[in-house]
């Protein structure tokens, strides 16, 4: 089929077009773009994923903070072994746009000191190599960045001299992008031949790894596994040796961080068994039953909520990585140009986007240990400003946690 019959079979007559209009350049460019497309996955849009399909729900077990504590010393010793083995790697999520916090610079370049600067970067880096000074050995961290953020991320890291961090444990790799449409399915864009492109969600880490030759390159160095964490969280333990510890003596292929829910309603996807295997339940898919149901212990049945800190065993990964991780179908403002030549920005949704999630990947793990932290010394996400989640309440808890600001 050429090029051009695949536009048309996928009713994407407008694209051609444009084509017409098009320099050389730009035509070539568009051309790339288009190969690149999953017309499988675009047509998505046309049955998004719901609620609807889920399996059958079930609670999960998993570590609690007291069970943790009483071993502490047993998981430490086992976990600081394995990073100072070389077994052990980190990966930080920083592709996102960080559209809620509302600053045009990656969300990592952000300001959350008071009387001094202090980077989310900086604070991350700073959270690694305390594990660093506990173990005596230097963790790999993988950092995975966006088409949109890349150089400047690059560039932060270098002018800052990777915050104290040796520069050759440091690599930077680029995620995939997607291609948003609109509500009939038509691909959108940004410019006169430049497709409406977005970071294809934090469940692409993975690939957009191997095509890189970074899964190579932890295979080569021996990796074991693999922290993943998000760029936003800024009071988490990185590659915490007492995590990995406990991960690795479950026998379990996967291990994810939890903050136990404070009440039933709180917005937070939650861990849990579904069909048998570990998934991730999200706070408007649980029924008001569920979301009540207690154990015998008078505990949320449903109470694991995850922060986005996981641990994967990478040889477990390479097995799974040629299964398709569902697609999420999302409605959003996507900023684009009409044909008539002008840029508009949406005051409602206008389009959809495509983005793979980092949680459906604990499914297809098979296998995953709930690890419950505490919320006060471990979970301060930087999402908005201002509010719950926000600049604000993240100080707040790094200055209880001793953080100079
Ligand atoms: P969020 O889901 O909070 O998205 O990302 P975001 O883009 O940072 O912020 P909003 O929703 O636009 O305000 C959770 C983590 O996943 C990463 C983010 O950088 C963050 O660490 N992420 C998200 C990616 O790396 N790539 C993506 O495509 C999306």
């Amino acid at each position: 089929m050429t090029a051009e019959e695949r536009l048309l079979l996928h009713g994407q007559e407008h694209v051609l077009k444009r084509l017409d209009g098009l320099s050389a350049e730009e035509r070539e460019e568009l051309t790339v773009r288009l190969a690149a497309i999953d017309w499988e996955e675009l047509e998505q849009w046309k049955r998004p994923l719901s609620s609807l399909e889920r399996g059958q729900i079930s609670p999960i077990a998993g570590l609690k903070a007291q069970e943790i504590a009483a071993r502490r010393e047993e998981f430490f010793r086992v976990g600081a072994e394995a990073i100072r083995a070389g077994k052990v790697a980190a990966v930080l999520l920083a592709g996102g746009q960080g559209t809620r916090l509302g600053s045009p610079a990656p969300k990592g370049m952000f300001d959350i000191g008071l009387t001094r600067p202090r980077y989310i970067f900086e604070q991350l880096i700073s959270n690694l190599l305390s594990v660093v000074k506990e173990t005596g050995a230097y963790v790999p961290l993988y950092i995975m960045t966006s088409e949109k953020n890349d150089g400047e991320t690059r560039a932060f890291f270098e002018e800052h001299d990777f915050f104290g961090y040796p520069a050759e444990e440091i690599k930077f790799f680029v995620q995939d992008m997607a291609p948003s449409v609109d509500f009939e399915g038509k691909l959108l864009f940004e410019g006169r031949g430049r497709l409406a492109l977005s970071p294809n969600g934090n469940g692409g880490w993975y690939s957009s790894m191997q095509r890189a030759g970074l899964a190579a390159d932890m295979a080569r160095r021996g990796v074991e596994w693999i922290n993943v964490f998000a760029v936003d969280n800024v009071l988490q333990r990185i590659a915490d040796p007492i995590f990995v510890g406990a991960t690795i003596l479950s026998g379990l292929m996967s291990g994810a961080k939890v903050v136990r829910k404070c009440d039933p309603h709180e917005r937070v996807g939650v861990l849990c068994l579904e069909d048998g295997l570990p998934s991730v339940v999200e706070y408007y898919e649980l029924t008001e039953e569920m979301a009540n149901a207690r154990l015998e212990d008078g505990t949320l049945a449903y109470s694991f909520g995850v922060i986005l800190n996981y641990l994967f065993n990478a040889k477990r990964l390479g097995e799974i990585a040629a299964e398709k991780i569902p697609v999420h179908v999302v409605k959003k403002k996507v900023p684009y140009m009409s044909e008539g030549g002008e840029l508009i920005s949406p005051q409602t949704e206008n389009g959809y986007k495509f983005e793979t999630l980092i949680l459906d990947m604990v499914r297809l793990m098979g296998s995953c240990l709930p690890f419950e932290v505490e919320r006060e010394r471990e979970f301060a996400p930087v999402k908005n400003r201002t509010g719950v989640d926000s600049v604000d309440t993240a100080r707040e808890l790094l200055q209880k946690n001793g953080v100079e600001l």
